[in-house]
């Protein structure tokens, strides 16, 4: 139960590093690359490999002296061996591998996504109760019904872009740099939300899925119109409308669902005004809520030994053989 653990992240352009003794977190050292990436508006595959493969053993000795452990008393060592880019993945969970086997200790291969819809319960017993949990990153835009770990049964994704991968593609197209969710949050701020009609895609599909790419074509269509004096407007309604149609569909998901929590989490879940609205409807429909902490909502490596932890003391470990997988599903 207090296992001393430590745990890998390196699923895309974040190096990660974390140690956990049982639920509590003794470091979470987290290696940015965004300014590495910032030049091509993106993340390079490339050259994410060769940050992680340069940063990670650095970080490692950092996240071992923030914790004020040595490697040989770590019980088992954790990585994600999924879904991300097969370059990136390889890295932490090939270190995490030989850690494993120098120290002759168990390994954990744990699904990045069940690293994000766990952490809204991070810190906290371990304790996962029935919920339907809205993941929103760069990369995925699912709604799961959760009865305990392991326990996940996709309600809803979306069927083009990700939220987070909208945010990113609007924010290059305004010429706000990368990445663009925190950029053009940063922009709204300034903005009258109300002044651009934009779609609510699937609104009322009767369904729980979602779809951006015609939110995205619209800002294009609205580009000619746009200057530096509306820009924030524009930023405010195209927030506004993303963060709208993942309430209203959480929500919704989690009625015919029959939970009385919702549990959010991924980078968008950073996101103010998604925070605030869904903390209303929330109140409004009578759901108890619960957010990924602030520091977890990007990817991290604290989340990852979090459903490490859960994992291994249900008696769980992988194979040293277990390869990476770059399109790993939730189930
Ligand atoms: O979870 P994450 O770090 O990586 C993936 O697993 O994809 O999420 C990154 C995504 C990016 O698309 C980024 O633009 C978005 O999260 N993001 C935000 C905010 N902060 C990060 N989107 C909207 N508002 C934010 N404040
Ligand atoms: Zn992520």
């Amino acid at each position: 139960m207090n296992s001393l653990l430590l745990a890998l992240e390196t699923s895309c352009d974040e190096t990660a590093i974390a140690v956990l003794r049982g639920r509590e977190l003794l470091a979470s050292e987290v290696a940015s690359q965004v300014e590495a990436h910032r030049p091509y508006g993106g993340v390079v595959p490339e050259v994410a490999s060769r940050q992680h493969l340069w940063r990670a053993p650095r970080l490692l000795e950092r996240a071992v002296a923030a914790a004020e452990i040595s490697l040989g008393e770590v019980d088992a060592f954790a990585a994600t061996s999924g879904p991300g880019l097969a370059s990136s993945l390889m890295i932490g969970a090939s270190l995490a591998k030989g850690l494993a086997l120098g120290f002759g200790k168990p390994y954990l291969a744990i699904n990045h996504l069940e690293g994000h819809l766990l952490s809204p319960f991070f810190p906290g017993e371990g304790e996962i109760f029935p919920n339907v949990s809205l993941i929103v990153s760069g990369g995925h835009t699912l709604l799961v019904a959760v009865d305990g770990v392991g326990a996940y049964q996709i309600i809803g994704r979306t069927v083009d872009d990700a939220a987070g991968e909208a945010f990113d593609k609007v924010g290059k197209m305004l010429g706000l740099g990368y990445p663009g969710g925190p950029e053009i949050e940063r922009c709204a701020a300034q903005g009258d939300p109300a002044r651009f009609a934009l779609p609510r895609s699937m609104m009322n599909s009767g369904d729980s899925n979602f779809s951006f790419s015609g939110l995205k074509t619209a800002v294009r269509y609205l580009l000619p119109k746009t200057s530096g004096e509306n820009r924030a407007d524009l930023c405010a309604s195209f927030q506004r409308a993303v963060v709208e149609v993942l309430v209203a569909k959480t929500i919704a998901a989690a009625r015919a669902a029959k939970r009385a929590l919702i549990t959010v989490s991924g980078g968008v879940s950073c996101n103010w005004e998604l925070r605030r609205q869904m903390s209303l409807g929330c109140e409004r429909a009578g759901f108890e809520l619960r957010f990924a902490a602030p520091a977890l909502c990007t990817d991290n490596a604290a989340m990852i030994g979090f459903a490490a932890q859960l994992r291994l003391d249900r008696g769980e470990s992988t194979p040293l053989t277990a390869e990476i997988d770059p399109n790993l599903a939730l189930v």
